[in-house]
């Protein structure tokens, strides 16, 4: 790890960047860690409060859509290894803007990659670009079957084609121009800081607010979910042992239908807001379906567990109730990021719920 100084994460204000933005800078005082962010509404510096003013951390406001800005931030900072994860990342939004998918996930991550390979100047030694992308590029599965690294890809939704798109990108760059690629697919994350246009923040502040669960179809999609510091932790674990060119898969084995998870969310805020049982499932309300909604993603884990010893470190009911008490604690986050924009995109999304 010696030369491994500037390290480059991009989306490090959003929900999963921030947990992997704060756990190098916790864990590794001696490089200077980058967070390179346009803060979309998605992206929040409030999520990093806690460590910003840490000596190795320093954000950069800038947008991977800018080809100008992101070259001079490599050529200033000389960024010798990139953790990329700022994207456009919510499947529902992807159906009425596609553009702006192709924009960020396609154009921003060429952008970072040209940009990289224009510093580094075909001397890869102790550089690496690791890209982190989403089990969706997969396709969807039937009943049974799992994801594994050798699966073929089959996006189904404009999000999951930009990210198989920006996959195929940096495996490009990496046959082509020998450029040092790590890729990782994980499944469904959950956990704090987590924007409430994604199922389980939603819902929780739903019921807090008691209006209606806006259930997709009959409820019985099924997705595998993993507790966010765990798939933080799985990504600082392949950014140091994971094997050059390769792909992970992230995943808890952890299975749920849309409709059982969302009855155990309703079970353990009535618990916890002290509400006689059953009263938050009152709230679920079927309503239209996804377009083109992808029934279910199952990751096999199993390569990152044997090669690299990793393993999810709290159960699905640990996680969630962890999760439920940290947006309980910190209603004012909530309120901030459902203000302004927020507003106008439920009533689009969810005018059928009301
Ligand atoms: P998020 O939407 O919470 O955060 C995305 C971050 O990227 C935000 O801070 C946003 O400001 C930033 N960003 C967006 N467009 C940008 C641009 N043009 N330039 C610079 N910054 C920009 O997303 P997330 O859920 O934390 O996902 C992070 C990454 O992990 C994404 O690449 C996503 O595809 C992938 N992923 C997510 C999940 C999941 O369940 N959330 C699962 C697997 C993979
Ligand atoms: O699988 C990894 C992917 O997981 C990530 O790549 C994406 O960035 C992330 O957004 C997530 O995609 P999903 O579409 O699976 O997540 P979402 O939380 O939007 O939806 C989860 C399931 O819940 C899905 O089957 C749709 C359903 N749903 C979602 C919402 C927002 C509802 O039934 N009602 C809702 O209001």
């Amino acid at each position: 790890m010696t030369n491994q100084k500037n390290i480059l994460i991009t989306g490090g204000a959003g929900f999963i960047g921030s947990h992997v933005v704060r756990l190098f800078v916790q864990n590794y005082p001696e490089f200077k860690i980058y967070n390179l962010d346009s803060l979309t509404y998605a992206g929040n510096l409030e999520n990093l409060k806690d460590v910003e003013d840490y000596k190795n951390y320093h954000f950069l406001k800038i947008d991977i859509t800018d080809a100008e800005a992101v070259n001079q931030a490599f050529e200033q900072y000389k960024f010798n290894k990139v953790i990329h994860l700022a994207a456009e990342s919510h499947v529902d939004r992807s159906i009425t803007d596609p553009l702006a998918f192709a924009r960020t996930n396609i154009m921003g991550t060429l952008n970072l990659l040209q940009a990289a390979l224009n510093l580094w100047k075909g001397d890869f030694k102790d550089k690496l670009f690791y890209h982190i992308s989403t089990d969706e590029v997969y396709g969807a599965l039937g009943e049974t079957g799992l994801f594994t690294e050798t699966t073929a890809y089959d996006p189904n939704s404009p999000y999951s084609a930009s990210k198989a798109s920006s996959d195929h990108f940096v495996r490009a760059y990496g046959e082509t121009y020998g450029l040092p690629f790590i890729i990782s697919n994980c499944s469904n994350n959950y956990g704090p800081n987590q924007f409430p246009e994604k199922l389980i923040p939603l819902f929780i502040n739903n019921i807090i607010s008691g209006k209606a669960l806006p259930v997709y179809g009959d409820g019985n999609y099924t997705r595998d979910w993993l507790f966010v510091i765990d798939h933080a932790k799985a990504i600082d674990l392949i950014f140091r042992e994971g094997e050059l060119k390769a792909t992970y898969n992230i995943g808890g084995f952890n299975e749920w239908k849309n409709i059982d998870l969302v009855k155990l969310l309703c079970q353990q805020m009535d618990e916890k807001l002290n509400k006689p049982s059953g009263t938050s499932e009152q709230l679920i309300t079927y309503v239209k379906d996804r377009p083109g909604h992808d029934l279910r993603y199952a990751i096999d884990a199993t390569k990152i567990n044997k090669e690299l010893n990793w393993s999810p470190s709290v159960t699905f009911e640990e996680g969630l109730s962890i999760t439920i008490d940290w947006y309980l604690d910190n209603t004012e986050w909530m309120e901030k990021v459902t203000s302004g924009d927020y507003l106008k995109y439920y009533q689009e999304q969810y005018s059928s719920a009301e």
